[in-house]
């Protein structure tokens, strides 16, 4: 008989954290989800730990103590604070990462989920609608560790049967928390600006087009992926997975259909190189097969409900 699902979500105070956890508790209840984060922002939830990624033994004592038989690791650093610190990232994104299946491999834990990112590719790589099969030669620190842990997935899952589970996320828009250290981030800065600021300067080019998505598909993306059965996963790196793809120029536009006086202007910085190094749309074909992924959002429906629900922010503060 199989062991009650028992979750432990990694970087559990993240952008995509936050929301998959509340979206996961949802589902199996709130005993049976145990969030954990370096940073200790819920005190009052007494099913949220501390949990410092690289101590190896206090993982294993989590899951054998709450009995975990799954693990989404959302814990890393992004592209744009991975610069900072490359040894770092490599350390938390990678390392970790390799600690976490070794663990699955002796055998305790069901699944695993490795959040994986448009940041694999690089600028050998087609921008436009980029296949799921490229040679990965990503020039960003953060994209290095994430391509070698798909990779490493890959490996565990042939070599050892560990049913590790990976996407790569474009970047991810939400109102409901608020992105660190990426070079997509601009596109949800930018919605705070324009309703408290009415203006924003934006870090990246107004031409950059870079691929998107909604919160609410990611996670749902997340969840069916981790659901489907076992033989419909034949892709053990990053899944391509794309909803939308804008430019700043483009989301000004749309945002000026609820805030019609908001200015943007333009002063790049280093994560615009970043930035011109990965794709601007993505094929996710591949995904859309084998796990009937779907997305339900795109830009107009994206930005109606950031505007909506970040008025109602602000409002009641
Ligand atoms: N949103 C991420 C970043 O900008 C990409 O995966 O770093």
């Amino acid at each position: 008989m199989s062991k009650k699902t028992k979750i432990l979500i990694t970087g559990a105070n993240g952008q995509l954290g936050q929301v998959l956890t509340k979206a996961l508790r949802e589902r199996h209840g709130v005993p049976n989800v145990i969030a954990s984060d370096i940073n200790l922002k819920n005190s009052n939830d007494s099913n949220y730990i501390f949990l410092d990624i690289l101590n190896t033994e206090r993982i294993k004592e989590v899951i054998a103590d709450y009995e975990i038989t799954q693990i989404y690791h959302m814990a890393a650093i992004l592209s744009a604070n991975g610069e900072w610190n490359p040894a770092k990232t490599w350390n938390v994104n990678f390392n970790a990462l390799i600690s976490i299946l070794d663990i699955a491999k002796e055998g305790n834990l069901e699944k695993l989920f490795f959040p994986s990112t448009i940041a694999v590719f690089g600028n050998t790589t087609p921008r436009m609608n980029t296949p799921q099969d490229v040679p990965l030669l990503p020039e960003t620190a953060y994209g290095i560790s994430k391509a070698a842990g798909e990779l490493w997935c890959n490996y565990y899952y042939k070599r050892y049967g560990v049913d590790v589970r990976s996407l790569r996320y474009p970047g991810i828009i939400s109102y409901q928390s608020i992105p660190s250290g990426g070079t997509t981030d601009y596109a949800v800065e930018i919605f705070h600006e324009a309703i408290k600021h009415q203006h924003y300067e934006c870090f990246l080019g107004e031409e950059t087009m870079l691929p998107m998505m909604y919160i609410d598909d990611a996670i749902d993306a997340t969840i069916a992926l981790m659901e489907a059965d076992y033989s419909s996963i034949k892709t053990r790196i990053g899944y391509n997975l794309s909803a939308m793809s804008f430019s700043p120029r483009q989301l000004h536009l749309a945002i000026q259909q609820y805030i019609p006086d908001f200015k943007i202007t333009y002063k790049p910085d280093f994560r615009q190189g970043i930035a011109d190094s990965w794709s601007e749309t993505i094929d996710d074909s591949r995904a859309r097969e084998e796990w009937n992924w779907q997305h339900q959002y795109d830009l107009t429906k994206m930005t109606d409900i950031m505007i909506q629900n970040l008025n109602k922010q602000y409002k009641s503060n």
